[in-house]
């Protein structure tokens, strides 16, 4: 299965996608994770990336797109997988596009986690990540078991960098003028599913299943 998340930040793209990386059994590609574990290594494309990223700003299409076709042409990604944060431009789509075109391949959907914008301060401004794992968790709707500590592996939880109020405000205005074109898009492709991203987390999830039907 092959599927892209669409979605403004803090949507819950990030939630999710652990859910159905593990329902689906497809590996979960975030370009924002790829971006962070690289800056945190210190890497050429981390130092890059960093400037935008703190910014609230995309990375350029050119170093996005290079970096999620080498991903995709990995072993793990033979039975699908699914992109997170990608694409985030029409350019960035079209080239996923000619990308699958020229494998003899198809996405499978485009799902939409649908949440108006007046929901995503909170939870933006109240997240927390696990710098280890990526685990995503929130201070009041998700927070981890274990006193700021990843429910998976332990690690101590942390904010990012990018979830101060007025990033998150340049970051909505990023999404809104670059990355929402991309559900007219889609849904010319008859490839738009949409879910409800309001709910509860697990009634999100429950959402996805039925849009995405059973795997057994
Ligand atoms: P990226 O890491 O992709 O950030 P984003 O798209 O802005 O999305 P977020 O990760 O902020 O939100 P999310 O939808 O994953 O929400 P989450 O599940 O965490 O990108 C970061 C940066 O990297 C970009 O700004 C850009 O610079 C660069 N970049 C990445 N990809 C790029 C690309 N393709 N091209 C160019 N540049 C790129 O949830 C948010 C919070 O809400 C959490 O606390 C969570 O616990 C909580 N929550 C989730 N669901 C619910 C719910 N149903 N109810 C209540 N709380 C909930
Ligand atoms: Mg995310
Ligand atoms: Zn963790």
């Amino acid at each position: 299965m092959k599927i892209v998340l669409l979605g403004p930040p803090g949507a819950g793209k990030g939630t999710q996608a652990k859910s159905i990386s593990n329902r689906y059994s497809i590996p979960h590609i975030s370009t924002g994770d790829i971006f962070r574990k690289n800056i945190s290594e210190n890497t050429p494309l981390g130092i890059e990336a960093k400037g935008y990223m703190d910014n609230g700003q995309l990375v350029p299409d050119e170093v996005t797109i290079n970096m999620v076709k080498d991903r995709l042409q990995d072993e793990d990604c033979t039975s699908g997988y699914l992109l997170d944060g990608f694409p985030r431009t029409v350019a960035q789509a079209n080239a996923l596009n000619e990308f699958l075109i020229s494998r003899e391949e198809q996405l499978d959907t485009s799902l939409l986690i649908e949440v108006p914008i007046g929901f995503i301060l909170e939870r933006m401004t109240g997240r927390r990540v696990c710098p280890s794992c990526g685990a995503s968790y929130h201070i009041k709707f998700n927070p981890p078991n274990n006193d700021g500590k990843c429910d998976l592996c332990g690690s101590e939880v942390i904010q990012r960098k990018d979830d101060t109020v007025e990033t998150v405000k340049e970051r909505l205005d990023v999404y809104e003028n670059q990355t929402q074109p991309l559900i007219e898009f889609y849904k010319s492709k008859n490839l738009l599913s949409v879910v409800d991203g309001t709910k509860a987390i697990n009634e999100v999830f429950k959402g996805i299943c039925k849009v995405l039907g059973s795997n057994d």
